[in-house]
C-alpha cells in the first residue's frame, strides 16, 4: 500500500468501526477534535462548534463566497457551513471516493446539496483555476500533505488576492527524541497517517514566505477533552489487538480497524512529553 491508498483505506474502514460507533459520525459528520469553550461543553456540541470557529476564521460574511474545503471528510463542516451562510458556496476536496458519496448523500438529506459540491481530488494538485476561492480551510487535513510546502504553495494558488488561508491541526512544536520520534510514528501511522504532523516552525515559514498577516493560536487547552475520550476508547481496543497477536497466527496488523483505535491510547505520552500542539493558523493572500 502506498501513503495515499493508506489513507483511503484508514478512513474508509474507520468510518464506521471509529467515527460512528465512538465520535457522533451520523449526529455531527465530524472527522475531527471538538472545540470546546464555555457554549459548547459536551462533546457533541464541541464538534460542531469546531465548524463554528472555523467559519468565524474564514470571516466570511453575509456575502457570496466561494470556499474550498481541503480534505473534507463526509462533508461535516462545509453542510453546517452552508447551512449557516446559505449565499455562500463550499466546495469540499477528498481523496476517498466513499467520503465523497457520503458527503453528497448527507448533503442532499439535510437539503444543502445548493451550496455545497464534493469531489474526489488531491489537494497537493487540484484542478480549480487560480485565484479562484474567496477563502480556503484545512481542518486537520495537512498531516496528510506529503510536502507541507507544496500544499501551502497550492492554496495560495487558488486563492484569490484578499482571500484567507485557514489550517487546523496538530503541530510538532519541540524537536523529538529518539523515543517520541517512534511514538509519533506508531501514533501517525496507526492512525491511517502515513505522512505525520507538520513542524509548527517550518510551516509558519512556509506560510510567511507566500501569505501575508499570518497569525498562529494555540488552541491545545480547547481540545484537551476529545483527546481524554480517545484514549479511553482506546483501552478495551488495546485489549482486543493484544489479544488477536497473541492467539491469531495469521494476524496483520496494519489491516485491523480495532489497531487503530488502539492507538490513541498513546495520546496521553504525547500530551505528557509537550513535543505536539494543537493550533488554528490564519493566512491572507496580497
Ligand atoms: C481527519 S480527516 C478531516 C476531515 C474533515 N476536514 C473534518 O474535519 O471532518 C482528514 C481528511 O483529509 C483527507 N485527505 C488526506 N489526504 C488528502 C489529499 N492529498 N487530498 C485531499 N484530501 C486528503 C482525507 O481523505 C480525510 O477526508
Amino acid at each position: 500500500m502506498d501513503a495515499k491508498e493508506m489513507i483511503v483505506y484508514w478512513y474508509e474502514k474507520h468510518w464506521e468501526a471509529g467515527f460512528v460507533k465512538w465520535w457522533k459520525g451520523y449526529e455531527t459528520l465530524a472527522l475531527h477534535d471538538g472545540f470546546h469553550e464555555k457554549r459548547a461543553r459536551s462533546f457533541e456540541k464541541a464538534l460542531l462548534n469546531m465548524n463554528d470557529f472555523v467559519g468565524r476564521l474564514l470571516q466570511i460574511k453575509d456575502g457570496e463566497a466561494v470556499i474550498l474545503d481541503a480534505g473534507c471528510g463526509v462533508g461535516g463542516t462545509s453542510i453546517y457551513l452552508g447551512n449557516k451562510y446559505p449565499k455562500a458556496k463550499f466546495i469540499g476536496i477528498t481523496i476517498s471516493k466513499k467520503q465523497v458519496e457520503l458527503a453528497r448523500k448527507f448533503a442532499k438529506e439535510r437539503n444543502f446539496n445548493k451550496n455545497t459540491e464534493f469531489y474526489l481530488m488531491d489537494y497537493m494538485k487540484t484542478s480549480f483555476p487560480s485565484n479562484y476561492f474567496d477563502g480556503v480551510f484545512a481542518l486537520e487535513s495537512i498531516s496528510y500533505a506529503p510536502n507541507k510546502k507544496e500544499f501551502v504553495k497550492e492554496m495560495h494558488r487558488i486563492l484569490k488576492p484578499g482571500g484567507r488561508l485557514v489550517i487546523i491541526c496538530p503541530a510538532i512544536k519541540k524537536e523529538l527524541n529518539e523515543f517520541m520520534k517512534k511514538i509519533h510514528l506508531w501514533y501517525n501511522i496507526g492512525r491511517g497517517n502515513p505522512c505525520s504532523f507538520p513542524v509548527l516552525k517550518d510551516l509558519s515559514e512556509y506560510l510567511k514566505e507566500y501569505f501575508s498577516n499570518v497569525v498562529v493560536r494555540d488552541i491545545s487547552r480547547n481540545i484537551v477533552w476529545s483527546e481524554v475520550r480517545s484514549t479511553l476508547m482506546a483501552i478495551p481496543y488495546v485489549a482486543i489487538v493484544l489479544f488477536k497477536k497473541l492467539f491469531s497466527k495469521n494476524y496483520q496488523i496494519w489491516k485491523d480497524p480495532h489497531f487503530y483505535l488502539a492507538v490513541a491510547i498513546l495520546t496521553p505520552i504525547m500530551a505528557a512529553s509537550r513535543t505536539a500542539g494543537y493550533y488554528a493558523i490564519t493566512a491572507d493572500k496580497q
